[in-house]
């Protein structure tokens, strides 16, 4: 099984690439930053420098690692770009990574491995959204919107691809206990609820994956508690979310 991630480099794409090796399967990564690779980490996966912004940059990438291994089993894209956008307060050049990371790069990983998989008449195709993502609501961060829109891209891969025997699985996780996201939150993780670690995370996404499942959303408890939310009307939903994000990063509420 040969299995590419976009987005491998640390946390949640790291954890999976590991997980893939451990199977005996054929990894690549890509990352704009290789160097973040623990030293210690297997001879055997395989590393690339990476912009998935960039489309000619994320083919180049994938096209070198299958000049040695042909076949794309699985592609996987995790990269994605978040910061703490408490109710918008977020920089220019924040949003603009964001919305290119998160839209554009989603829809290049997605066109990479489409083509690299077309002609095998099968393969799978996974990308890492959030539960965030699964609500609607008009004032939920520039995330959450962007995160909405890779579940919907999802949706229009997979009703594109299924004729070409290539399933598609978006993953909708809650918090996951990555190195990014203690970074983002001073190390402190207390007001993150059903945090998730990232061992479980990837027993839950790999599953999903081998499975064919087309919307993964864990843990069970946040699954419920968004499903539960997003039955509330617009103006009730605004008031709740804003109120819980002023909340955790201890703002006047
Ligand atoms: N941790 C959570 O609580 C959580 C919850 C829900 C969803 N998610 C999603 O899960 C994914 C992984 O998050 P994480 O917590 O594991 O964070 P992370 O460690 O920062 O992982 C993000 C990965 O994406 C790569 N990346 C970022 N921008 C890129 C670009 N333009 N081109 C290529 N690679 C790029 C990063 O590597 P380089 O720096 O080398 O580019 C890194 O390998 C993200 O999509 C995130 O939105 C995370």
């Amino acid at each position: 099984m040969n299995v590419f991630i976009a987005g491998g480099t640390s946390g949640i794409g790291y954890s999976l690439a590991r997980h893939y090796l451990e199977k005996g399967y054929v990894v690549g990564i890509c990352g704009r930053n290789p160097e973040k690779v623990p030293e210690n980490s297997s001879e055997s996966l395989k590393i690339f420098q990476a912009d998935v912004r960039e489309m000619h940059s994320i083919t180049l990438a994938l096209q070198t690692f299958l000049s040695d291994s042909k076949n794309l089993d699985l592609f996987i894209n995790c990269a994605g770009s978040y910061s703490e956008d408490v109710a918008g307060q977020i920089s220019y050049e924040e949003a603009e990574e964001m919305l290119q990371t998160n839209i554009l790069g989603t829809a290049n990983c997605f066109e990479a491995a489409r083509k690299a998989m077309k002609g095998q008449k099968k393969g799978s195709i996974a990308v890492i959204a959030s539960v965030s993502g699964i609500m609607n609501y008009e004032n939920s961060s520039l995330y959450t919107k962007t995160k909405r829109s890779v579940i919907q891209m999802a949706d229009a891969y997979r009703r594109a691809l299924k004729p070409f025997g290539i399933s598609v699985t978006a993953i909708a996780p809650g918090y996951v206990d990555t190195e990014k996201l203690r970074l983002l939150n001073h190390n402190d993780l207390s007001k993150k609820p059903f945090l998730t670690d990232v061992q479980t995370a990837v027993t839950i996404i790999s599953a999903a994956i081998e499975s064919q499942e087309k919307l993964v959303i864990f843990p069970a408890k946040m699954k419920w508690m968004m499903k539960s939310l997003s039955i509330l009307p617009s103006f009730l939903l605004n008031i709740i979310m804003y109120r819980k994000a002023r909340w955790m990063k201890d703002d006047q509420p």
